[in-house]
């Protein structure tokens, strides 16, 4: 790969102030790990705690909005997110699309709002299992790709450090169902296809990580399959130990 694998831990909607020990220990443990770039994206509440720790580790949204600022309560700025210290935001989670109804369109002008504001994005696609099962997965991820990311002149300007997608097949999320070596193969080739029509510039080098009940017992099969640049994270990045086992893994 042309980067050092990129491993990234998505707290989701959890952790509160007693789970700063947990970063702290991640951070502390990074250090070993030189060889690989490290990020974990918190609730919104504990991004500047963590940010103005930490020392090896990058520090993420889960989250933005499109706009700089102005009568949205609730939401948050990619301006905020980078004075609050955050190196990057993830964006269209399956979680986000579902919740909230975000659209393709949608999470593609966060992910211009966020490269605007100096953030790295992790930009999120994934088939849900009706969609695997009628043989449409990688149609489906090739058009979310597509229609998601950020324009590439916008992107090139940003450089490929800044700029990941996170494949996650909806029904691997959560469900400690991971998907088959050779389908994340076959969808990784599909997405860089995509991204190389999107920029022949970046379009060879973004990473493309793959996420979806990621453990350390499976980790280190995904990480060595052909075209996964790395891995997002969400329950097992919940504590340090079983985060650092799949960076270990890495
Ligand atoms: O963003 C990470 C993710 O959705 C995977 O979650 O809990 O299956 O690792 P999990």
């Amino acid at each position: 790969m042309p980067h050092r694998p990129y491993i990234v831990g998505n707290w989701k909607m959890n952790g509160t102030r007693a789970m700063l020990a947990e970063a702290r220990a991640i951070d502390r443990a990074a250090g070993r790990y030189p060889d690989v770039q490290i990020g974990l994206a918190p609730p919104f509440t504990l991004v500047h705690t963590i940010a103005s720790e930490a020392q090896a580790i990058g520090t993420g949204g889960q989250d933005c909005h499109t706009e700089a600022k102005g009568a949205h309560t609730g939401d948050v700025a990619a301006a905020m997110l980078a004075d609050a210290g955050a190196d990057f935001v993830i964006l269209g989670h399956s979680e986000r699309r579902r919740d909230h109804g975000e659209s393709d369109a949608l999470v593609k002008a966060k992910a211009e709002a966020a490269l605007g504001s100096g953030l790295g994005i992790i930009v999120c696609v994934g088939e849900t299992l009706e969609q695997r099962d009628a043989g449409q997965a990688e149609a489906v991820v090739q058009a979310q790709v597509a229609a998601s990311l950020p324009s590439a002149a916008m992107a090139e300007e940003a450089g490929m450090a800044r700029v990941a997608v996170a494949y996650e097949p909806v029904w691997a999320i959560g469900t400690g169902r991971v998907a088959a070596v050779e389908d994340v193969v076959a969808m990784h080739q599909a997405i860089r296809q995509t991204l190389v029509d999107w920029s022949a510039d970046l379009g060879e080098k973004v990473r493309i990580l793959y996420g979806g009940s990621v453990n350390a017992d499976n980790a280190r099969d995904l990480l060595a399959a052909d075209g996964v640049g790395g891995a997002l994270v969400g329950g097992a990045s919940l504590t340090a130990e079983s985060f650092l086992a799949i960076v270990a893994a890495a």
